[in-house]
C-alpha cells in the first residue's frame, strides 16, 4: 500500500505532478492533494483538495511530493518527515543544507543513499544544465562555465503566467495597461535582465547564485568556474540556455554530440525550442560548436520543459528510485 502526497497539488507544477504520475503509471493506492487555504473546498482532477493545517491528516505517508514554496517547505517538510514520510522538495529550501541531497535522476542517484527523509529536486534551470553537463564533465571535466538563460514565464508559477496573459491581452486590444505585479517590469513583449530577486548588496540575482551553487554541489566539483545571467523572456513554457563550456581535456564539439546522442534524458535536435520542447520530458541539446576562440571551449543551446524535467518529471523519477528501495529492501 502506496501512499503519496501532493503538497501544491493546485499550482503549476503541482498539476503537472498528478499528470506525470499517471501517465508513468507510478504505483498508488492513495493519492493525497494539499494546498492552501486559498484552495478549501476545490477539487483537482476530480479529487479533493485538503487544506494544509493543523487538523491535516499527515499519518501513512509514504511519499510526499512539495511543490509550495520555501515557507510552506521549511515549515511542513519535517512534519512530513517526522510522520515517517520521505519528502521530495521543489522549493529552494533545503538544497542547501548539507545533509539534504539535490538529485538529478540521470546524474547523481548514488547521492539518494544518504538521505534522512528529505531529499531536494534542483532548481529548473539547474536541471536542465546537469543533465546535458554531467556526461561532458564525466568524459572530459569542466573548468569554467558561462550561461545566460532565457526563463519562461511558468517558472515564476500562476500568478505571473495570469499577468503575462493580462499584459499581452491589454496590448493587442489597446487597453490600458495593468501594472506589473509579479515582475518588476512589464514581461509581455519585453525581456527582462535580470530573472530573480537580488539579496541585499548582492549583484547577482538568487536565480544566478542558485545555478552556481547547484552545479558545484551535483556535480560535486567545487572548482568550477560558473559565470551565469539570468533573464526572464515572455515564453510560456521551457527555459532555454545559450552555454558555453571550457573543459580540462581537450573535446570536440563533434565527440559532445556523440557523448550527448547516448546520454540518458537528451535528444539532439538541430536548433530546439521551447515550444516544441513543452510537453516532452527530454532536455533538447542542438547548435553544439566548437568554440574558436578557446583550444578547450564549446558552446552549445539547451532546452527543456521547467514544469516537467526541471521540476515535476525528476520529483517523479526520484520517487521512483525511491520505491524500488523499498521495493527490493
Ligand atoms: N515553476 C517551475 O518551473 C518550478 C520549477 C522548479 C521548482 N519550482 C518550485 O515549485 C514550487 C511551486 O511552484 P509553482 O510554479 O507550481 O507555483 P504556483 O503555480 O504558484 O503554485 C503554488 C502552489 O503552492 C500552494 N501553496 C502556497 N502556499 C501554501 C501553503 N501555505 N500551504 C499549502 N500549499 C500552499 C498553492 O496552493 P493555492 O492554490 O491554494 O494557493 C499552489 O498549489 C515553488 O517552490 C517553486 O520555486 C517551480
Amino acid at each position: 500500500m502506496t501512499r503519496v502526497a501532493v503538497v501544491g497539488a493546485t499550482g503549476n507544477v503541482g498539476r503537472v505532478m498528478l499528470d506525470v504520475l499517471a501517465e508513468r503509471s507510478f504505483p498508488v493506492d492513495d493519492l493525497v492533494l494539499f494546498a492552501s487555504a486559498r484552495s478549501a473546498g476545490a477539487t483537482v482532477d476530480g479529487r479533493p483538495v485538503h487544506v494544509l493545517d493543523d487538523t491535516a491528516d499527515l499519518s501513512g505517508i509514504d511519499i510526499a511530493l512539495f511543490s509550495a514554496g520555501g515557507g510552506t517547505s521549511r515549515e511542513w517538510a519535517p512534519r512530513f518527515v517526522e510522520h515517517g514520510a520521505v519528502v521530495v522538495d521543489n522549493s529552494s529550501a533545503w538544497r542547501r543544507d548539507e545533509t539534504v541531497p539535490l538529485v538529478v535522476s540521470e546524474v547523481n542517484p548514488h547521492a539518494l543513499r544518504d538521505h534522512r527523509g528529505l531529499i531536494a529536486n534542483p532548481n529548473c534551470s539547474t536541471m536542465q544544465l546537469m543533465v546535458a553537463l554531467a556526461p561532458i564533465h564525466r568524459a572530459a571535466g569542466i573548468e569554467r562555465l558561462i550561461v545566460s538563460t532565457y526563463q519562461s514565464v511558468s517558472g515564476t508559477g500562476k500568478k505571473a503566467l495570469d499577468e503575462l496573459d493580462a499584459q499581452t491581452r491589454a496590448d493587442l486590444s489597446g487597453g490600458e495597461m495593468p501594472d506589473p505585479e509579479v515582475y518588476p517590469d512589464q514581461i509581455a513583449f519585453n525581456v527582462i535582465g535580470a530573472a530573480g530577486n537580488f539579496a541585499d548588496g548582492d549583484d547577482h540575482t538568487d536565480e544566478e547564485r542558485k545555478m552556481m551553487f547547484e552545479t558545484r554541489k551535483i556535480l560535486e566539483d567545487e572548482a568550477i568556474g560558473i559565470a551565469v545571467t539570468c533573464v526572464r523572456v515572455p515564453v510560456r513554457v521551457s527555459h532555454s540556455e545559450a552555454v558555453n563550456v571550457q573543459t580540462r581535456e581537450a573535446i570536440s564539439a563533434a565527440q559532445v554530440r556523440e557523448l550527448l546522442a547516448d546520454a540518458p534524458g537528451i535528444a539532439l535536435d538541430e536548433v530546439p525550442s521551447p515550444l516544441r520542447a513543452a510537453g516532452r520530458d527530454e532536455v533538447f541539446v542542438g547548435r553544439v560548436r566548437d568554440d574558436a576562440s578557446h583550444p578547450r571551449a564549446f558552446s552549445m543551446w539547451v532546452v527543456s520543459d521547467n514544469l516537467r524535467k526541471g521540476a515535476a518529471t525528476n520529483a517523479v523519477q526520484i520517487a521512483e528510485l525511491l520505491a524500488g528501495d523499498r521495493a527490493s529492501a
